[in-house]
């Protein structure tokens, strides 16, 4: 009985794509066709390597055609997780309201909040310090602002800094939903252009602890400036985000580089809504260090 040419070409390709010798006549077969052959497997195979590839990517970080997309463009989707809270968590329910963000984050539309996994380590910092008087850098959503405002002590406060005036109203709704109003506020900015002044008006400084969750390439000169400023003091301790990815590697080196100023402990966690590897610092300053090194 003699096979179909289509089940012989199928037959070959998984041949050649698994290694295993489905197609034993492989060889008379490939010469006998060699003209055309090459062009008809060439197509098949490519579509099976890249469904493969696909399939693998796609188990290991579902979300990274919405993460491809929101790198791309602003799609809105800030406004609609903001909506999908309203919808899904109770009004003034902290704990809802997270975990409301994190399942959009998972099914809907993947955001570049610190997220359920590394947020573990942002929740177990700010447990330990207790801190009366923290600052975030880096607001986006409200997703950090809420799971710091919610364990804060009763008399603990958050500032919250972020240079987006759209993220900034968003924030604010969120913290506003999940009922912490009372314990965040947020100001539109940066830390080296418009901090200082906002803490001296407030009556802020120093901060006795830090998330730092903003653009990566500003870590390190921001914190050098709260440093310089005298906005951080002796046992303040201090939050870094996506050290791994999109990654913060001078920060990283700066604050393992003084053991004397600083006690650092690393967390290898997962990147936000994926199977990444992504990386989370807890520093505390040991010593009222202006960051100037001699
Ligand atoms: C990764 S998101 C923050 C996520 C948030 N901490 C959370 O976990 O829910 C980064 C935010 O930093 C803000 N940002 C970027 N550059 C900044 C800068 N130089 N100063 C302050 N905020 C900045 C962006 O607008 C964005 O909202």
């Amino acid at each position: 009985m003699t096979e179909s040419p289509r089940k012989n070409i199928l037959l070959t390709n998984l041949s050649l794509l698994t290694g295993f010798p489905l197609f034993t006549p492989l060889p008379d077969f490939a010469t006998k066709t060699t003209g055309n052959m090459t062009n008809k497997l060439l197509l098949p195979a490519i579509v099976v390597v890249a469904a493969v590839a696909l399939y693998g990517v796609q188990s290991y970080f579902p979300n990274l055609l919405s993460m491809v997309k929101f790198a791309l463009m602003k799609d809105g989707r800030e406004n609609r997780v903001l909506q999908y809270v309203k919808d899904h968590a109770q009004r003034g329910n902290p704990n809802e309201v997270m975990k409301s963000i994190d399942t959009f984050g998972w099914n809907e539309e993947w955001l570049m909040n610190v997220g359920d996994d590394k947020g573990e380590v942002l929740t177990n910092a700010v447990v330990q310090k207790q801190p009366k008087n923290a600052l975030e850098i880096g607001a986006y959503c409200g997703y950090s602002a809420v799971r710091i405002a919610s364990i804060l002590p009763e008399d603990g406060h958050l500032t919250s800094i972020d240079i987006s005036s759209s993220n900034v109203a968003i924030a604010t709704q969120m913290i506003d939903y999940a009922g912490l109003s009372n314990k965040v506020d947020f100001t539109v900015g940066t830390v080296t252009t418009t901090l200082k002044d906002y803490v001296k008006q407030h009556n802020l400084a120093p901060f006795d602890f830090i998330f730092i969750d903003h653009a990566k390439e500003h870590y390190l000169s921001d914190f050098r400036y709260l440093l310089k400023e005298g906005l951080v003091a002796k046992n303040t301790v201090i939050v870094a985000d996506n050290i791994f990815f999109p990654g913060a590697p001078d920060y990283r080196a700066f604050v393992n580089a003084h053991p004397q100023h600083f006690k650092t402990v690393e967390y290898e966690r997962k990147l936000e809504y994926s199977k990444m590897s992504d990386m989370v610092t807890v520093t505390e300053l040991l010593d009222d260090w202006n960051g100037v090194e001699m």
